[in-house]
C-alpha cells in the first residue's frame, strides 16, 4: 500500500472516531433536552432544562389574597430552546413543547447579603407542562415533582392545575402574561386568548 492511502485510511479512522464522539455527544444532548415518559404516568425531568430559555423568576407569587408566608419561594421559568424558537416568530406554542418551572428558595443571609432575597440551592420542587396532543386531553399535561426528586407524576386532569391555567393564561394556557419578553410578541402576533383579553380590560 503506498504512504499516501495509508494516510488517507488514518484520516478516515480518526475522523470516523471523531464523527461517532460527536455524534454521542449530540445524542447526549438531544436526550438531556427531552422528556422521557415511563409506565404509571410519570415523567422524567429533562436534566438539561438549566440550559434552556429563561423567561421569567417570579418572588412569593400567590393567587390568594390574604397569602403569607415566611418562606420565600422564586419560581424560575425555563423553555426547550426549539419551541422558543418556533414561540419567537409565531406566538404560539408548537406539539413537543416543553415547560419547566423550577421552585427554588428565597433567601436573605448568606456572605455579604445584607437585605433582599436570592436563590439558594434548595430546590421545593419541579414542574412541567407539556404539550404533546397524541398523548394529553387537552392538549397539554402537567407533571409534578417534590425537590429535585425523579421522575415527576401526571396530574389527574381534574387537578386545579388545568382549570386556572385554562381560564386565566394569557396564550394556550401558559402564563406568558407574566414572561415580560413573550407578552409582546403574543400580542403582536394575536395570539392571546380570548378570555384572557376579556380579563384584562375588566382590570384582573
Ligand atoms: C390559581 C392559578 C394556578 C393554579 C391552580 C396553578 N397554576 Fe401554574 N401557574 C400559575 C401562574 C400565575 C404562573 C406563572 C408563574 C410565574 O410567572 O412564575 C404559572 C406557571 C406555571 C408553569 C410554567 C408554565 C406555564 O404554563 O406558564 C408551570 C409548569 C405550572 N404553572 C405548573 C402548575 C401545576 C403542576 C399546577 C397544579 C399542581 C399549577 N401550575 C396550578 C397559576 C396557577
Amino acid at each position: 500500500m503506498k504512504t499516501s492511502h495509508r494516510i488517507v485510511i488514518a484520516a478516515l479512522i480518526v475522523c470516523g472516531g471523531l464523527v461517532s464522539a460527536a455524534d454521542k455527544v449530540l445524542s447526549r444532548t438531544a436526550s438531556s433536552n427531552r422528556v422521557e415518559y415511563l409506565a404509571g404516568g410519570q415523567a422524567r425531568i429533562p436534566s438539561a432544562y438549566r440550559t434552556w430559555t429563561f423567561v421569567t423568576s417570579g418572588l412569593d407569587m400567590s393567587y390568594r389574597e390574604d397569602a403569607g408566608t415566611d418562606e420565600h419561594e422564586f419560581t424560575n421559568v425555563f423553555v426547550d430552546p426549539d419551541s422558543m424558537r418556533a414561540f419567537q416568530s409565531t406566538g404560539r406554542w408548537p406539539d413537543g413543547t416543553v415547560i419547566v418551572k423550577e421552585d427554588r428558595e428565597g433567601i436573605t443571609r448568606g456572605s455579604i447579603n445584607k437585605a433582599g432575597r436570592f436563590q439558594s440551592t434548595k430546590v421545593f420542587g419541579v414542574e412541567l407542562h407539556i404539550k404533546d396532543s397524541a398523548r394529553f386531553q387537552g392538549g397539554w399535561g402537567f407533571y409534578v415533582s417534590s425537590g429535585v426528586a425523579d421522575p415527576a407524576t401526571l396530574m389527574p386532569a381534574s387537578a386545579s392545575c388545568y382549570s386556572c391555567h385554562t381560564a386565566h393564561a394569557a396564550v394556550d394556557t401558559t402564563f406568558v402574561q407574566f414572561y415580560p419578553t413573550l407578552i409582546d410578541i403574543a400580542n403582536t402576533k394575536g395570539t392571546l386568548s380570548a378570555q384572557y383579553v376579556r380579563e384584562s380590560k375588566q382590570g384582573n
